[in-house]
């Protein structure tokens, strides 16, 4: 699916695909500092990222390209369920993750493509696939950094309400989206 952002430029939505490693893994590796200490939901060399994807029941990718260039400018990872992690924090709130219907995000766009429309698109292209898939839930991926305003602001944008506050290595928010 290909998009117009708000630079002008037009966009390519899909699903990542195995094809796509070396690239992801460039542009893991080529994130900017701010985003590297918002953003890694896994190790960003193509052998974690393989190894995460040899499981496809529980982990999907989502990326945006360039079609200019035909790089990747952003990325978004859904695992099936809940983070182990995360779990006995989120049951603190009351809130019951269920490890079949409920899912869990963590986006990220490259520096220099950052509010440009670009995360929101990718995220509604994700949303159709996830409530084809019968998800009913998404999770934050750990949270979000309450200090992160772009992405707080983001995931509110986006229909997500904050469950609970928590302390690692400063504030973070636990939020979720009921999936409509
Ligand atoms: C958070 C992130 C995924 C959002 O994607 P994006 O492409 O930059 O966001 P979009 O341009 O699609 O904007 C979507 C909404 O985000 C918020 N937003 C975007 N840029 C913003 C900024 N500079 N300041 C405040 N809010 C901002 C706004 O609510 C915006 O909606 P609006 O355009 O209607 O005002 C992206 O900025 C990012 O990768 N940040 C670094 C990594 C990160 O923080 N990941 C999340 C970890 S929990």
């Amino acid at each position: 699916m290909i998009v117009q952002v708000k630079n002008g430029k037009s966009v390519l939505l899909r699903k990542l695909t195995p094809d796509d490693f070396d690239k992801l893994s460039y542009y893991l590796q080529n994130l900017g500092p701010e985003t590297v200490k918002r953003y890694g939901p896994h190790g960003f060399d193509k052998l974690s990222i393989s190894e995460l994807y040899q499981y496809p029941e529980q982990y999907s990718g989502y990326i945006a390209g360039d079609p200019e260039t035909s790089e990747i400018i952003a990325y978004s990872i859904i695992k099936t369920g809940y983070l182990e992690t995360d779990g006995n924090r989120l049951q603190s709130y009351g809130f019951t993750p269920d490890e079949k219907t409920d899912c869990t995000f963590a986006p990220s766009v490259a520096d220099k493509w950052q509010s440009q429309g670009v995360g929101n698109n990718l995220f509604h292209f994700m949303m159709y696939d996830l409530k084809s898939k019968g998800f009913r839930r998404i999770i934050l991926w750990g949270g979000v950094q309450s200090s992160n305003l772009k992405a707080v602001n983001y995931y509110l944008k986006n229909g997500f309400i904050k469950l609970g506050q928590f302390e690692h290595n400063g504030m973070n928010d636990d939020m979720v989206l009921e999936i409509a």
